[in-house]
């Protein structure tokens, strides 16, 4: 399993030690940037990981910003990218077996270091249900059309 990891600078100090609890559990990771907490635009950061995934470089992306919402926003204007900005656990395991999510987002500003381990671990512990989620899944690709 391979990530790629973005933030901007709200989420960098996140991203700084989600990149090292990845790196602990033998995951491989390509860090996007930000490298600094210097105010830089977050859709860049979206771009670099949808294109990383869509380039099949990566299985999937974390994007983290302030709030979590604008790297939600900009990351699903991306074609194929299913970007899901999760605050519990319980939505990070959802958005994979339901809607076969391939970004998790994370709210740099609004949770801490262990909340944010706790939603990665429910995310990549989790996996997709195919069935009339798919269906629906595919739904969501049409609109891309
Ligand atoms: C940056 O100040 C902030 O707007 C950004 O990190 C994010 O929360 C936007 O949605």
């Amino acid at each position: 399993m391979k990530f790629a990891i973005g933030s901007d600078h709200a989420g960098f100090e996140l991203k700084e030690k989600l990149k090292k609890y990845l790196t602990s559990k033998n995951i491989e990771v390509i860090d996007v940037g930000t490298n600094s907490t210097e105010s830089v635009d977050y859709p860049d950061f979206a771009e670099k990981v949808g294109k990383l995934i869509n380039n099949k470089e990566v299985d999937f992306g974390i994007l983290i910003c302030g709030t979590g919402i604008g790297m939600s926003i900009a990351a699903n204007k991306i074609k194929g990218i299913r970007a899901a900005l999760c605050t519990i656990p319980e939505m990070a395991a959802l958005s994979r077996k339901h809607n076969n999510a391939n970004v998790l987002v994370l709210p740099g500003r609004l949770i801490g270091y262990e909340l944010a381990t706790w939603i990665f671990d429910a995310f990549i512990n989790a996996t997709f249900e195919g069935g009339r989620h798919e269906r629906r899944v595919n739904k969501i690709k049409a609109l891309e059309e």
